[in-house]
């Protein structure tokens, strides 16, 4: 190009250049940038987002429990943090929360196993045909949910197909029920059924254990047959009707 130009042509051609705005003069001759190599900088993704996978936080659902439950200062609040306890399978597969029902403060403190459909539809432990047996059963030693008796649960959600629940459930929840106590403050336990004797005494054998005082979270608790227990074998009532005379004589000595 620049050989082939004669001084004339190349100074018109200057001059329209500077016209069309050109300051400097950068090279003598034209740049093909599209066929340079490419120098451009990559930039580096970081060396953990290339290779190792994100490893989830192992979180320890007991020590999460432990930390909620003692976070709570009051039921309104246990029963917050239960709600937003999120360790535990149980709660995906069922309605909602039972919390408990009846009259927090009582002398008298219920724990049952696990709420069934009723309560699950309910909200409320113990509302089916096994919760109408232990009303009938409160009243004959005078007590009811509206006075003198508050009822829970050792789990506060319903196990599917109301299996019995799993040891590690139960060991999960128990930060949340030894709470429940320390706030509800009563002055007995009545555990009901096997699995609620295990959670709060640690030992299985209801038909050894029912009747018999023992001691647990700093209070007497006796150990009943589960009403719905009583609803398949009715000729356990007599032995069932005299530990609630064992509960009435306790309430009555104290
Ligand atoms: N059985 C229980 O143990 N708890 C309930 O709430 C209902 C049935």
């Amino acid at each position: 190009m620049e050989s082939a130009l004669d001084y004339h042509t190349a100074r018109a051609l200057l001059e329209w250049q500077v016209e069309l705005g050109v300051t400097d003069a950068i090279g003598d001759v034209p740049v093909d940038r599209y066929a340079l190599p490419d120098t451009t900088p990559k930039t580096k993704k970081p060396a953990q987002a290339q290779s190792a996978p994100v490893k989830p936080v192992q979180v320890d659902p007991i020590a999460a429990a432990e930390q909620a439950a003692r976070g709570a200062k009051s039921l309104e609040q246990l029963r917050a943090v239960m709600e937003a306890f999120e360790h535990c399978e149980l709660k995906r597969g069922a309605r909602q929360l039972v919390f408990a029902d009846g009259t927090p403060g009582s002398r008298v403190m219920i724990i049952g196993e696990a709420p069934g459909r009723d309560e699950d539809r309910e909200g409320k432990p113990f509302v089916g045909r096994a919760g109408q047996l232990l009303d009938r059963m409160l009243a004959a030693i005078d007590l009811n949910r509206t006075e003198n008796v508050y009822i829970t649960n050792v789990l506060p959600w319903r196990p599917p197909q109301n299996r019995d629940p799993k040891p590690e459930e139960i060991g999960m929840m128990k930060p949340f029920l030894e709470r429940h106590v320390a706030l509800a403050k009563p002055e007995v336990l009545v555990v009901m059924g096997n699995i609620s004797c295990q959670a709060v005494l640690g030992k299985r054998g209801i038909t050894r254990l029912r009747g018999q005082w023992d001691q647990a979270l700093d209070l007497p608790v006796i150990p009943m047959f589960h009403p719905a227990y009583l609803l398949r074998q009715p000729q356990m009532k007599r032995q069932a009707w005299s530990d609630l005379l064992e509960l009435r004589a306790r309430l009555e000595s104290v």
